[in-house]
């Protein structure tokens, strides 16, 4: 059955991908997005379609992000909110924690605002394993106690927080997707998009962040956006939550750069920065188990070195 659907963050990477699957599916999206991170070639395609309607706003601006509501939902009230806005430079939050209290919680909370407001029901929410800090061995939904490590891991945290209180008020249904690093064309950022930039500006040589060791399983947006929409559709409780990531696979920071370096800029140097942390808030290892969504019928179907080289080519083609 076609829906309306909003999409914060639609202009960027996961939110302009997720805008064409949905497009795509025959439902109709509103899309919002400040363009901190978010841009406009992301949702080209999307713009010719007459099922989306975008606008440019910050969702902090109740009375903008109101108004908009009030305009584009008269005739067709929102069915769910995919709410995907956040601040997704983690490194930028550890320098200056308002950047996720503003980013990354208050979108949250004032989306249930305005959810509430316009009786929108359902929720699909953007979460992330930041949330589980640096926990030993294959990460399930159960896994605990969740001490995150980053500011961005607990205002991710405290944004899935408010949604289940918010299912005690007047929330109808609420998804709650912990992503991996997700990879693939149109990034914003990453570790692929960092090796890129850099090697564009000097292809000699290769700065990476740590020794190399980091290792965390990497899936491709196509991948998400499939299992995130997949899931929606065949997950009707309540409170649906799920770890989304490749199958019992990792890939280590040194095959990433070595990956980039053959396949953009043979013969560049890797100059290793040392330390077992990229940065601040980094968790620099972590596993995860997908028992749960296997058990609900979806299954990825590349490992993470292969999402790796696929992501690499794919954003070396976005920079030419
Ligand atoms: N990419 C990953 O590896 C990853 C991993 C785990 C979770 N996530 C989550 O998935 C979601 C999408 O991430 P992404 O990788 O596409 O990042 P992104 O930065 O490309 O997308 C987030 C979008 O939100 C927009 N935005 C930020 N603050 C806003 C505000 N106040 N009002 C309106 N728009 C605002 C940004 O401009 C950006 O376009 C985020 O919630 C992120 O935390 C991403």
């Amino acid at each position: 059955m076609s829906k309306n659907c909003l999409i914060t963050g639609a202009a960027g990477f996961i939110g302009s991908h997720l805008t064409d699957k949905l497009l795509a599916q025959g439902h109709s999206v509103l899309g919002v997005d400040n363009m901190v991170l978010g841009k406009r070639a992301n949702i080209t395609i999307a713009l010719q379609s007459s099922n989306f309607i975008f606008q440019e706003l910050d969702i902090n601006d109740l009375k903008a992000f109101r108004e908009f509501l009030q305009a584009q939902t008269k005739g067709q009230p929102v069915d769910v909110v995919w709410h995907l806005a956040a601040n997704s430079d983690i490194q930028a939050g550890g320098a200056n924690p308002d950047i996720d209290l503003e980013r990354t919680f208050l979108t949250t909370y004032n989306t249930l605002k305005l959810m509430q407001e316009f009786k929108i029901p359902q929720i699909v929410f953007a979460s992330t394993s930041a949330i589980y800090g640096e926990l030993a061995g294959a990460l399930t939904e159960k896994s605990g106690p969740l001490h995150p490590i980053s500011n961005y891991g607990a205002m991710k945290l405290a944004s899935e927080g408010i949604i289940t209180a918010a299912l005690e008020r007047f929330l109808k249904q609420a998804w709650i997707y912990r992503f991996p690093n997700v990879v693939g064309s149109r990034a914003t950022h990453g570790a692929i998009y960092d090796f890129l930039k850099k090697l564009k500006k000097n292809p000699a040589e290769l700065e990476v962040l740590g020794d190399g060791s980091q290792e965390k399983p990497y899936l491709h947006v196509g991948e998400l956006v499939d299992a995130m929409t997949f899931l929606y559709q065949n997950q009707q409780n309540r409170l649906n939550v799920f770890n989304i990531s490749p199958d019992n696979s990792a890939s280590t920071v040194r095959f990433m750069a070595e990956a980039t370096v053959r396949l953009a800029a043979p013969g560049a140097k890797i100059r290793y920065t040392g330390g077992s942390k990229g940065w601040v808030g980094d968790v620099s290892k972590f596993q995860y188990s997908i028992e749960k969504l296997k058990s609900a019928g979806w299954k990825p179907h590349l490992t993470s070195n292969e999402t790796v080289e696929l992501a690499i080519k794919e954003n070396l083609a976005n920079l030419n």
